[in-house]
């Protein structure tokens, strides 16, 4: 076989999708940093925490008693009962262990449930701006992104009635993401509530990707598995990377009806098998153990989100709306576009990161083409220096 018949030989559906945008942006900065560059980096989705001791140590202990083979495809049964429980006693849902799959991260649970519910032609409706990787994976399917425009102006509002336009008989699932990556917007719980009993009317699905749930900082933390009456229609995806800064672990799980769960679990027999056995200890560790750790990263997070709110408000022309969750700030640069040859997001994310020496992701790969994403999971004497340099960078522009 040529070379060329090589090259063209790819499946349609992976030709479907991009890398994630989040992640081309990380590595054109790992290599600027491998290169010497003095890099601020407000691109990366991921605490700056490190892992909590306790946890740490399940994962040591695991390794050290040779927990280290395979386990059931689904979890470990500690740890599935230990997922709904915590979920249980933080937000009133009511979860059997057999409602509850645990996966190689959150992304991997996401991924797994568009493969089991979307076929070709079936359609998702997703709101706007959303989290990069949504977009592919329902793509991937050959299913079609319905996508819902939220405003700035309105604080990112999305409502029942908003939703129900976009409605159509081959909707299948409803993807919700609160508190939001990338605006930092929580839904309210009247907003999530209406848009659950809509969609039960209607036969669709909710999926809340609760990721952030933890990193709620309305002090009203709310998740539609307390709606219990609801259950047939929901799909909770969680993770435990933001919430305990394990992101490099990869442990993720989905809560949803019995039949749901087997489809994941013959997928996963199919495919990555169970999540990293010694992971799966540390993971029961986190969700068994003290949960101040949670809080106090959370209260940090609020500090931080204030400091960097102020600071990109403080730039002229940059436009900021307060985030209520997530660690991410998301403000409006459009009013630079047109100036210094400055065309969209892209470039500005791409100029800032190339003569500023600042890290952002950009807007187009979130559905909105006028904002820029800052990570604020970093230190204050980071974000100082990061708005330092950006705001030099507009100024000058
Ligand atoms: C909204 C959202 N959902 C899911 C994930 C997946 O996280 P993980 O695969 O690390 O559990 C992320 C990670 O950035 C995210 O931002």
């Amino acid at each position: 076989m040529s070379s060329t018949a090589g090259a063209t030989a790819f499946t349609a559906r992976i030709g479907r999708i991009e890398i994630s945008a989040t992640m081309a942006i990380n590595s054109e900065a790992t290599t600027m940093r491998s290169e010497g560059v003095d890099l601020v980096d407000f691109g990366a989705g991921e605490p700056h925490f490190t892992t909590p001791e306790h946890i740490k140590q399940a994962g040591i202990d695991a390794i050290q008693k040779n927990f280290t083979k395979y386990t059931p495809v689904a979890g470990i049964k500690e740890l599935r009962v230990a997922v709904a429980m915590r979920h249980k006693q933080d937000f009133g849902s009511n979860y059997s262990f057999e409602e509850t799959i645990v996966s190689t991260g959150g992304k991997n649970a996401l991924f797994n449930t568009f493969q089991v519910l979307i076929d070709h032609g079936d359609e998702v409706i997703i709101p706007v701006p959303y989290w990069v990787s949504f977009k592919d994976m329902v793509e991937f399917c050959g299913g079609k992104c319905n996508f819902v425009a939220t405003h700035a102006e309105e604080g990112f509002r999305l409502t029942a009635a908003m939703i129900e336009k976009a409605i159509t008989p081959r909707t299948r699932i409803i993807l919700l993401n609160s508190p939001n990556n990338p605006s930092g917007v929580v839904i309210a719980p009247e907003d999530l509530t209406a848009i659950v009993k809509l969609a039960a009317s209607r036969g669709i699905f909710v999926m809340a990707d609760e990721c952030y749930v933890y990193l709620d900082y309305t002090g009203n933390r709310f998740s539609l598995g307390s709606l219990t009456e609801y259950k047939d229609s929901l799909l909770l995806m969680g993770s435990l990377s933001k919430t305990y800064s394990m992101t490099g672990w990869r442990l993720g799980y989905a809560l949803a009806p019995k039949a749901v769960i087997g489809q994941l679990q013959k997928l996963q027999s199919q495919s990555t098998s169970n999540p990293t056995s010694i992971v799966q200890k540390a993971a029961v560790a986190a969700l068994k153990g003290p949960q101040d750790c949670v809080e106090q990263m959370r209260r940090e997070y609020i500090e931080l989100r204030d400091h960097v709110v102020e600071g990109l408000r403080a730039i002229p022309g940059v436009k900021c709306t307060l985030p209520e969750g997530a660690f991410y700030a998301y403000p409006n640069i459009s009013s630079f576009l047109g100036r210094g040859g400055l065309k969209s997001a892209s470039d500005v994310a791409g100029r800032l990161l190339r003569e500023a020496h600042v890290a952002t992701v950009p807007g187009e790969g979130f559905g909105t083409s006028e904002h820029i994403r800052v990570s604020y999971a970093t230190s204050k004497a980071e974000l100082d220096r990061g708005l330092e340099r950006m705001r030099k960078f507009f100024s000058a522009l």
